[in-house]
């Protein structure tokens, strides 16, 4: 393997590299932060398990377009959906027959939804669900834990200070241009710790919504659920309302989501990803009660309150016929296929392991967190990261460099974030991801890294 692997890299990329200068003499931002690779790769297809460079490498994907494409990449019976959608016109903004069928899989589906609505990103289901709680409770503030995410609005940007006492995290904003203000409305709590449940009940008073990514995109593990239940718990009998953000988990851990795997049934949840089928989705599930709060709708020519809570929305695209569609397609596709979900939880633990045992015995610094599909590199001595306060970055050049020289071995691990398998990768994919993990990783050690 090349010793210099930038150099290595752009000679077989050079397509990606020029595109690259292109796109930021225009672009100030590609797409986020997070997806930045220390070498551009630009793709250009996607089939199955595989994505393709436009310079036509081809690699074995773990990034999944970031969680979505359950079934693989352009899977035949989503397709086939958009292309019947598709000929009948993209958007209306207009009631339209496509929305049922996707909210019934849903309600059938998912354990807390009696009623769902629909938006076009897990962002704006976020922003919906904290509203609705708002309006439904009569109270301002929301609790999240330390370590989740839960979209890019103002309300939930907010990071804990490492420093500070691992029971009473204090916070500020992720990044500039949103009012401090917005903090006195957010609370953070400490993952998997008793002390949360007490900053709970000590607030419950003020607090609206508890909000909880039962498998943590930056964390995946599978030994919360007694922590979940005793979330269910404290928020049920403090009166305050608790949201799963399945935005990672719904439809992939389970085809009931999270809820099902852990058999935790909050108040409300929201969806993201796998069930838009590839196109973009944001759902809000939840109580019948507290869904009323969507039902009611605002009527901003006459504020009356006489008849309960109600909150605005709007989405020009929302409920779209070609989300409604491709969605449509996959759960039907996965309601009847449940041999998906084995598949998933098979390959994506014996990946892990196989991992982790390797760098046990080569006694390297790496570490592959997993829950079933859900996988984190890293680069960062034992032991396993059980909280966000236990991830260490000071390895990150090292990181870099496991992710250019997996791309050589052919495969495509997004860097800083969350990897997924897919229905598409087959055990022999795995295989060849398994050793490509290896290969990389003595390769960076051969050459003085780590
Ligand atoms: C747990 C979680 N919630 C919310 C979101 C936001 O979803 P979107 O990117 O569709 O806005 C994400 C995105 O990755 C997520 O992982």
């Amino acid at each position: 393997m090349a010793k210099d692997i930038g150099k290595a890299i752009e000679k077989s990329a050079p397509g990606s590299k020029k595109t690259y200068e292109r796109s930021s003499k225009v672009l100030a931002q590609e797409i986020v932060g997070t997806v930045n690779f220390s070498y551009p790769i630009y793709i250009k297809e996607a089939h199955g398990s595989r994505v393709v460079d436009v310079d036509g490498n081809e690699y074995i994907d773990l990034t999944m377009g970031f969680g979505p494409h359950i079934l693989g990449h352009a899977p035949k019976v989503v397709l086939d959906a958009l292309r019947e959608a598709l000929d009948r016109g993209v958007q209306w903004g207009l009631h339209n027959p496509y929305q049922e069928p996707l909210a019934s899989l849903l309600v059938d589906a998912v354990p807390c939804a009696d009623k769902v609505v629909f938006c076009n990103t897990g962002t704006e289901a976020s922003m919906y669900c904290i509203r609705a709680a708002r309006a439904f409770s009569g109270k301002s503030k929301i609790a999240m834990f330390e370590g989740g995410f839960h979209g890019a609005h103002d309300a939930v940007l907010v990071k804990v200070d490492p420093a500070s006492p691992v029971d009473r995290p204090t916070y500020y904003t992720m990044g500039q241009g949103i009012p401090k203000e917005t903090l006195a409305n957010t609370m953070m709590l400490p993952y998997l710790s008793d002390a949360a449940f007490d900053l709970i009940r000590k607030h419950k008073k003020d607090l609206a919504l508890v909000m909880v990514e039962p498998v943590q995109g930056s964390n995946p593990r599978l030994d919360q659920g007694e922590f979940l239940k005793k979330l269910a718990e404290v928020c049920r009998e403090s009166e305050v309302l608790l949201m799963f953000d399945e935005v990672i988990t719904g439809f992939r851990m389970a085809y009931g989501g999270a809820q099902e795997f852990f058999g935790v049934t909050p108040d409300m949840a929201i969806y993201g990803k796998a069930p838009g089928g590839g196109m973009p989705l944001g759902v809000v599930a939840g109580r019948g009660d507290v869904m009323e709060v969507f039902t009611r709708q605002f009527d901003i020519y006459r504020d009356d309150r006489t008849g309960g809570p109600s909150i605005f929305t709007a989405g020009t695209f929302s409920g779209n016929p070609m989300t409604m569609a491709a969605g449509t397609a996959v759960l039907t596709y996965l309601r009847d296929h449940k041999g998906v979900y084995k598949h998933l939880a098979e390959q994506g633990t014996r990946l892990a392991d196989e991992v982790n045992r390797f760098f046990a015995q080569e006694e390297l610094p790496g570490q592959m967190a997993n829950a079933l599909s859900m996988f984190y590199l890293r680069v960062q001595p034992g032991p396993m990261v059980r909280t966000a306060r236990d991830i260490d970055r000071s390895m990150k050049a090292a990181d870099d460099l496991v992710t250019l020289h997996m791309l050589q071995h052919g495969v495509l691990v997004p860097p800083v974030h969350l990897a997924y398998i897919s229905a598409a990768h087959t055990v022999k994919d795995v295989d060849t991801v398994v050793d490509a993990i290896k290969e990389s990783f003595l390769e960076v050690r051969q050459q003085g890294h780590i």
